[in-house]
């Protein structure tokens, strides 16, 4: 049974700061963003549009009333949940209104529980071949004002449908994954920001890609060459662009031409919204998808998805007949470009807003008429304006 990807949505906040005008503000030469890290924009999310407004929001934009009738299970990957007990994706189902007897859970590991998600998500189609499982990555990636990963911000969601015969690609059987103990980036219950040994997290990243990258060529015989496109976890889009010149050294020219363009086009969005944590590497493909122009049916590509702490993955999908219908052209053009620019104090004003509740759990927020907003915290309940 070929089970995968039939639809992605994206969803981010309608609010962006320039990282230039970050730079500028910290005293630091632009180009060291833009061209040290290959990052132009952030998307700056104020406090009534959380994970959860997030991930209905990208869910939205792909789910019919067909498969909100068939999804039987809702997966969501963040490690920026609004409760250390109820799921977000359970706020997602019924904000979205999917039908009652569908299962429902959050899963963290760093940036890579999404990919874990997609993994149960094809078992589960495996077993029940009629089914939907929709697998949504949302979170919102707050360092702190000044802070050393402060330019590496940014916030949003993707969601993805998967299920037997997809419309855009195939997950192939070939998952070589990873795990290695280690303190890169954490952060702990009490603390609003993570903990981030940033150079150690570089290097983790990038050993972590090889060794799994090797393995995964060993033990599914297998070459770069094989391979259209490779798509990686972008914290920032320029540790994607090590990881790709490390695996692909001993490659001839003309393939490391392919895969160069194809790694331009899939860090276009990423450059724009920063890292979004457990979506970064799915925004990478969606980006990919829509602005490649050499991308063609029963091309392969490679996912490496990373999550601090450290988990990795590595797997491949194949492109089905026609999936270019199933992607939005315009979204550079009609979101992007359409989001309000913040200046520095704005972006530290809304970004890092705290909700305060009073002595009975209550919060009043300012009001946002955006799709799916929090409208106010009611004796310590979450309420969603639909
Ligand atoms: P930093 O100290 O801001 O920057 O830390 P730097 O000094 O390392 O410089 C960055 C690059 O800019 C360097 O390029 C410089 O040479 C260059 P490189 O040598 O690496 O190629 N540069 C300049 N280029 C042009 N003109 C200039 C200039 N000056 C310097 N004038 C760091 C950067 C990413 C470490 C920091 O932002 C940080 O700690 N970020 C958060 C952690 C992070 O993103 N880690 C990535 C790997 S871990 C991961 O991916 C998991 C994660 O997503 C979380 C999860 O899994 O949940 C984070």
């Amino acid at each position: 049974m070929k089970i995968g990807i039939d639809k992605i949505g994206f969803a981010m906040p309608d609010k962006y700061l320039d990282i230039r005008d970050l730079a500028n503000a910290r005293g630091i030469d632009p180009d060291k963003f833009t061209k040290g890290l290959m990052q132009l924009e952030m998307a700056i999310s104020p406090r009534t549009q959380d994970i959860v407004t997030l991930a209905a929001r990208a869910a939205a934009e792909i789910l019919n009333d067909e498969d909100k009738e068939k999804i039987d299970m809702i997966i969501l990957g963040t490690e920026t949940g609004v409760d250390q007990s109820k799921a977000a994706s359970v706020f997602v189902h019924g904000l979205l209104g999917i039908q009652a007897f569908a299962r429902s859970i959050e899963i963290k590991e760093a940036c890579y529980g999404a990919t874990a998600g997609l993994e149960m998500a094809r078992n589960h189609v495996m077993a029940k071949p009629e089914s939907r499982v929709l697998v949504i990555a949302s979170d919102i990636a707050k360092y702190g004002v000044g802070s050393g990963g402060e330019s590496t911000q940014g916030a949003g969601a993707i969601a993805m449908l998967i299920k037997k015969d997809p419309a855009i690609a195939v997950l192939n059987r070939d998952n070589v994954y990873q795990t290695r103990d280690k303190m890169d980036f954490w952060r702990p219950n009490y603390s609003p920001y993570p903990c981030v040994d940033g150079k150690f997290s570089t290097e983790l990243y990038l050993d972590c890609l090889s060794t799994t990258w090797n393995q995964y060529l060993k033990e599914n015989s297998k070459s770069a060459k094989d391979f259209k496109a490779l798509c990686f976890h972008l914290p920032y889009p320029k540790l994607g662009l090590k990881g790709l010149s490390a695996i692909t050294e001993n490659l001839e020219d003309h393939h490391k031409e392919v895969l160069s363009k194809n790694f331009t086009s899939s860090i276009l969005y990423s450059q724009r919204v920063g890292n979004i944590y457990t979506g970064s590497l799915y925004l990478g493909l969606l980006s990919l998808l829509e602005n490649s122009e050499n991308l063609k049916a029963k091309d392969s590509i490679a996912l490496y998805s990373y999550g601090s702490g450290a988990v990795c993955e590595i797997f491949s999908i194949q492109l089905v007949e026609g999936f270019q219908k199933h992607l939005r052209k315009n979204r550079l053009t009609n979101d992007f470009d359409k989001r309000e620019k913040l200046s520095i104090e704005e972006y530290e004003d809304i970004f890092f807003k705290t909700i305060e509740v009073d002595e009975n759990g209550n919060a009043e927020l300012e009001e946002d008429l955006s799709p799916y907003a929090l409208m106010k915290i009611d004796g310590h309940k979450r309420v969603y304006r639909k």
